[in-house]
């Protein structure tokens, strides 16, 4: 069956759409979801510069509302990919009883270590910064995406 990955931050409108936009497109195969620990936006499309940025390289992000993180999500996804330490916590804060569904942050996927959190554009403004970051962390996530759940 098709690998399940949900990406998850703190406002569903920047960094975990931007990631879902980028890993669908790479792995057409895989079902993929994003979702906020924080249910601030709930609803809403992702921000509009993340999308224009994402836009530039071919990204489209349009389609996706924002929703809020849910215990539920543990069973239903095979992995879920988080952005920072906060959202780590606050996630895990939700795992049902009994559930081992891998939780890990994104950058732990990148070649070279160094980076341990997607940086928040929301506040850095460096939307192409944070495109790159997912980007290579996508790419590295390519042995992961080929497994079957
Ligand atoms: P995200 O960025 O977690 O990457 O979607 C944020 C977007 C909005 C807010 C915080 C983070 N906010 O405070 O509204």
């Amino acid at each position: 069956m098709a690998l399940r990955v949900l990406f998850v931050c703190l406002g569903n409108i920047c960094r975990s759409p931007a990631a879902e936009g980028v890993f669908r497109r790479l792995y057409p195969a895989c079902v993929t979801d994003s979702a906020g620990t924080s249910g601030w936006h709930v609803g809403e499309p992702p921000y509009a510069p993340m999308q224009k940025a994402a836009r530039r390289r071919g990204y489209e992000l349009s389609d996706l509302r924002a929703r809020q993180f849910q215990s539920g999500d543990f069973d239903r996804f095979d992995l879920i990919v988080v952005m920072d330490a906060d959202n780590l916590e606050n996630a895990e804060a939700l795992r049902p009883a009994g559930n081992d569904t891998p939780l890990r942050l994104m950058t732990d996927f990148l070649d070279e270590p160094g980076t341990d959190h997607v940086p928040d554009p929301y506040y850095t403004r460096d939307f192409d910064g944070t495109l790159d970051l997912i980007e290579r962390a996508a790419q590295g996530m390519r042995s992961v995406a080929s497994s079957q759940a």
